[in-house]
């Protein structure tokens, strides 16, 4: 019996093992959905307690290791490495690139013989670890609530199945904002799991935002001293109520980015970081003003936004959006990025290093002497010239020391740096421009891909806006019609974008992204058809796994009144 996903209904509960009836599962249900499921002629189950072992190289241990830790987490015990003796059944994960010949694929069988793994890198058989850990049962609400676990030697049980699997598109990206809001070590090693039971693999992380610099650059203290903190941030919608007049901050030093990358790396995630330029540098300049075309000039406080503490000199923002005080491109700025960038790399072994480039207004530069001069003395048409030649100079500092930019699609204006990869978010048009002009596109539209956005249209807490239904991700193909063909090699995959203006703790975080993270790994991973019915039936399953993770989730997409009529704004606050 072939099928794609059907529901496997058979209860999983076995009588002598009744201490798990509890954790009874109804159906198969993987996310990302796998390519090719296929369940056997007679049904059957096969138990994993305490006893039972993982066999594998020693470069595959860490997949045996994620495995044993999830059961040990969330159902109590956890199983060891070693080989196999005798006929009781074991897991055992290998590399076969004879018998997987996809790129990061996989191959999953579980019978009486036991689990076996078969991936065509090391990679793919971390992500055959993901789909079995879906397969095990997966305690049913009132069982959470109670928070009752199976024996260890009882163990839980797995159904006979096959699977054959393996990704759609290379590059499969989630992005944290955590310059508008901090998010602790342990938070951000969270989301890094959540991004890997998603079978993704990378994480981009915004380091640098106006309302913050996160990462410590050693020659350059003031950054994370000054830059790290503000003394008060908007009640409410943009531009705010009123001001919380409280100092908050945070930033990682070296050894936890590093701590933070190897962590990621045992999970098959590069970490793309992202140094901010020339916008969006409203914390740098408050740390070295020098870099603002302006050093004297005092930091513009939008109208309407209530300020805490020092208005005076150059600060770091207290509300959210676009600011004029943007990078000079001056020597002095070349050199401090250029330095910045030299600790960067080491820490990041990622071919990336994502270098900003949207929401850079043009006003100081217009206004500038130094930047009017620089524009005639270069041949530059106008500001977009002065940013591309900005990113353009950016680009071969970084490509001679064997690295590759990627730019929000602003940097398409004013003529493209060479070799740079696009990420399109005002929508697809940058990325179907850049692609024609045979240059790699990440695709994180905001229609689809912005994770901050209400999911709900009577959405009860604050978000930025927009309305971005759980439906609506699910539909995405990162491949759009205009680039059929030839350029569609050019889209390397897509991103789900997760900014924190109204997102301050890691529950809300969870609640802007689940289930709508759920839905993106199949845009990324999974054939390009799709079936929002079988999505829905697997859903369930995945929102008693968010409970089991204690992940906290939006259960818009079961309240019809969801996507209802855009309610009427009163009194418009944004
Ligand atoms: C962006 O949302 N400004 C890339």
């Amino acid at each position: 019996m072939k099928l794609l996903q059907s529901p496997f209904k058979k209860t999983l509960c076995i009588a002598a093992l009744a201490a798990i009836s509890c954790f009874a599962s109804a159906q198969v249900s993987i996310f990302p959905k796998p390519v090719e499921t296929t369940m056997p002629q007679t049904a059957g189950t096969l138990v994993i307690n305490s006893k039972t072992l993982i066999s594998a190289d020693a470069a595959l241990k860490n997949s045996g290791q994620f495995f044993s830790d999830y059961l040990k987490k969330y159902y109590g015990f956890g199983v060891s490495m070693g080989k196999k003796t005798g006929s009781a059944p074991a897991i055992d994960i290998s590399v076969d690139k004879s018998k997987v010949t996809h790129t990061d694929g996989y191959t999953l069988l579980i019978d009486k013989g036991g689990v076996h793994i078969s991936g065509n890198s090391p990679a793919g058989a971390f992500y055959g670890i993901q789909s079995l850990i879906q397969l095990l049962p997966v305690p049913d609400s009132a069982s959470l609530a109670s928070g009752r676990k199976p024996a260890a030697d009882a163990g839980v049980s797995v159904p006979y199945i096959s699977i054959n699997d393996y990704p759609r598109f290379a590059y499969r990206g989630m992005h944290l904002d955590v310059g508008r809001h901090f998010f602790t070590i342990p938070e951000v090693k969270k989301y890094i799991d959540y991004i890997a039971l998603h079978k993704m693999n990378r994480f981009h992380w915004h380091l640098t935002e106006d309302q913050g610099w996160r990462i410590e650059i050693k020659k350059y203290p003031k950054l994370t001293q000054v830059g790290a903190y503000r003394n008060g941030t908007i009640i409410g919608h943009f531009p705010g109520t009123g001001n919380d007049n409280t100092r908050s901050g945070g930033f990682y030093t070296q050894q936890q980015v590093k701590e933070i990358v190897a962590y990621a790396a045992d999970r098959y995630i590069t970490v793309v970081p992202e140094i901010e330029m020339p916008g969006h540098a409203s914390a740098a300049i408050a740390a070295y003003p020098e870099l603002s075309c302006f050093p004297n000039e005092n930091t513009k406080r939008p109208r309407g936004t209530v300020w805490s503490g020092d208005t005076t000199g150059k600060q770091v923002q207290q509300t959210w959006g676009v600011f004029p005080d943007v990078f000079c491109p001056s020597e002095k700025t070349f050199s401090f990025l250029q330095d910045v960038l030299d600790e960067i790399l080491p820490l990041f072994p990622s071919k990336y290093i994502h270098i900003g480039g949207d929401e850079c207004p043009k006003d100081n530069w217009k206004r500038s002497e130094f930047c009017q001069q620089l524009i005639k003395e270069k041949g530059l048409k106008d500001e977009h010239g002065l940013q591309s030649y900005f990113i353009q100079r950016i680009e071969k500092y970084l490509n001679s020391k064997g690295r590759s930019i990627i730019g929000w699609d602003e940097i398409l204006e004013g003529g493209l740096a060479p070799n740079a990869t696009v990420m399109s978010w005002r929508g697809e048009q940058g990325g179907i421009a850049a692609a024609k002009e045979n240059h790699d596109v990440i695709m994180t539209p905001s229609s689809y891909a912005y994770l901050d956005y209400s999911q709900s249209r009577v959405e009860d807490s604050l978000t930025i806006g927009g309305f971005l239904p759980l439906q609506k991700v699910y539909s995405y193909n990162p491949v759009p019609p205009a680039l059929a063909g030839e350029p569609e090699k050019h889209v390397l995959g897509a991103q789900g974008n997760l900014w924190t203006e109204y997102i301050a703790s890691m529950r809300k975080l969870e609640y802007q992204l689940f289930p709508r993270m759920t839905a993106l790994s199949e845009a990324v991973w999974s054939p390009a058809s799709k079936d929002w019915d079988n999505f829905q039936d697997r859903l369930r399953t995945q929102f008693l796994r968010y409970q089991l993770w204690g992940a906290s989730a939006s259960r818009a997409v079961y309240d019809p009144r969801s996507n209802g009529p855009a309610p009427q704004r009163q009194g418009g606050t944004q």
